[in-house]
């Protein structure tokens, strides 16, 4: 039997204290398309979300919605689950951190930490920030108003003091930098992976993995005065999900490590320093990458709810439709970098990209064939020239390319692929004109147009993981079977002259805006 080929993929879990915005749906989406193509690649895929739901941040929250903690989190973790349903994420589990399954495999990793002499109890005197939830030394803070310090992040500090458990990192510091070495592809972009080598190159502190002036969180085994840092709690998830602590379970066995952390750069060191040194220490395997991605900022300004310009996925689905906001999110910035969300910057790519480009392929392509091919795919008859074999050999070209580009996370680099063939294939329209031909030499019109249905058809498959919807309505119109829009169909599916063709129809309407000042 084939070795079966496996893939695991995560999302960071998300703080239940906010409604979901642009930037947990652009997370979890790039991790959805990556998901879909490792799926239509014929790996077995386990794509993991969820929420974060201990910690003080979210216990404030809490206290000021006046509700119970847990009530609150059941309340506004559905939140999660509506943004992943309304948006197309096809996760095969969703975690959240209250279940007991979480609580059984934080509790674990906790003893064997302590068992293994990781885990020491002391006391904590130091900066603490809420938001971050994180712990800071005096010279990570920066100046902030009206002589307050703050969080590198912006973030409020305040003073903590209490006793605490700490976790020996320091110990972790040669071995970190010895497996970032060894393992070059563990960071990326290459720029994050330069400030996390240097950052634990400059000395590591032992951590403090334990809080005692709060409530809402997993309880220290054996000393249920201290609940456990949230962050430790929150990193677990990953293996919780995958059976741990039982590690035989043919589920851990297949899926750990895990192929793919995606986070936000705002949450690497948690991801990249601790989380390795607290999986070496338990005896297990680290994961084998985590892709730090960029920022969003909205019409130039940053995204926060202070300033009230958060970006609600749902209404900018509701108004473009979901395959734009998909196509548009991965597109318009490289990923890893910072990007900027405008409407103008939306409807440009959405009436360019979309309606002109690919959109318009298929309709002319589709309705020509309507016209004058009686609905069917057409015959080549033989009429085939060195043209159609330059076209249909640069549309084979795609899958291997895509296949890297998306194993580097490069998902603008993927659609630039995909959308150079379609200008070629617009320009092979207009170069080889088959509406002339019809009279002149039909048999060569068939041959155009069936170059061209047999195109689309591999744009339509590859199109999948990005814009579902639509590429399966392309799929559709073109009648490839189900069964045979996976990549093993992508050379050897061709379209069969003959086949019957349904009424063609648009995929992608041009977008005509309501307001004056928002037209592209
Ligand atoms: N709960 C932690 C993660 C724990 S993972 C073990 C957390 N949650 S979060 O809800 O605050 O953020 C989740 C993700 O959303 C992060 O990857 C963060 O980078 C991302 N984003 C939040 N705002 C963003 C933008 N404006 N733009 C892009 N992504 C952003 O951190």
């Amino acid at each position: 039997m084939a070795v079966e080929k496996t893939y695991y993929i995560t999302t960071p879990i998300y703080y239940v204290n906010d409604v979901p915005h642009i930037g947990h749906a652009y997370t979890t989406l790039a991790c959805d398309v990556l998901a879909r193509f490792k799926r239509l690649d014929g790996y077995r895929v386990h794509f993991l979300t969820g929420t974060d739901e201990h910690g003080q941040k979210v216990e404030k929250a809490a206290e000021a919605a006046g509700i119970p903690p847990k009530a609150f989190t059941d309340k506004v973790s559905v939140n999660f689950r509506e943004l992943a349903e309304a948006m197309k994420f096809s996760n095969d589990d969703f975690i959240r951190t209250t279940e007991d399954r979480h609580l059984r495999s934080v509790q674990a990793i906790w003893k064997k930490l302590l068992d293994d002499g990781h885990i020491y109890l002391g006391s904590y005197a130091g900066w603490y920030a809420v938001r971050d939830e994180a712990f800071y030394t005096e010279t990570e803070l920066k100046d902030g108003p009206n002589g307050t310090k703050t969080a590198p992040s912006g973030a409020t500090v305040e003073w903590v003091e209490e006793p605490s458990y700490f976790f020996r990192l320091s110990a972790w510091q040669d071995r970190l930098l010895e497996f970032y070495d060894r393992n070059p592809g563990f960071i990326l972009p290459e720029s994050r992976r330069n400030e996390v080598v240097s950052f634990v190159r400059s000395g590591l502190r032992d951590l403090s993995v334990s809080r005692t002036t709060f409530k809402w969180g997993v309880p220290v085994p054996g000393d249920d005065a201290h609940i456990m840092y949230v962050w430790l709690d929150a990193l677990t998830n990953y293996i919780t999900a995958v059976g741990y602590p039982d590690t035989q379970s043919e589920i851990f066995r297949t899926f750990w490590p895990a192929d793919l952390h995606m986070v936000g750069k705002d949450i690497l060191r948690f991801h990249a320093v601790y989380w390795p040194a607290f999986l070496m220490a338990a005896g297990l395997e680290p994961p084998r990458r985590v892709f730090a991605h960029g920022w969003w900022t909205n019409e130039g300004q940053k995204i926060s709810k202070s300033l009230g310009n958060v970006i609600e996925p749902r209404g900018l689905v509701e108004k473009y439709g979901l395959d734009p906001v998909r196509y548009f999110l991965m597109r318009e910035v490289p990923f890893g970098n910072d990007g900027d969300f405008s409407h103008r910057a939306m409807i440009n790519r959405l009436n360019g990209d979309l309606a002109n480009d690919i959109g318009n392929l298929c309709q002319r392509v589709l309705s020509m064939i309507a016209k004058n091919c009686d609905g069917r795919v057409p015959d080549p008859e033989g009429k085939e020239g060195p043209t159609d074999a330059a076209l249909l050999a640069r549309a084979a070209a795609m899958l291997p390319k895509l296949r890297e580009e998306l194993d580097t996370q490069s998902f603008h680099n993927a659609l630039g692929t995909i959308w150079d063939v379609i200008g070629e294939a617009n320009r092979y329209v207009d170069s080889e004109a088959p509406w002339a031909l019809r009279k002149t030499d039909p048999a060569r019109m068939g041959a155009v147009l069936y170059t061209l249905a047999e195109t689309i058809r591999q744009i339509g498959l590859l199109v999948q993981p990005f814009m579902p919807d639509a590429a399966s309505r392309i799929l559709d119109q073109l009648s490839v079977p189900r069964n045979a829009r996976d990549t093993a169909a992508y050379t050897a599916g061709r379209l069969v002259p003959g086949t019957a063709l349904p009424k063609p129809e648009g995929v992608f309407p041009r977008f005509v805006a309501e307001e004056a000042g928002e037209g592209a």
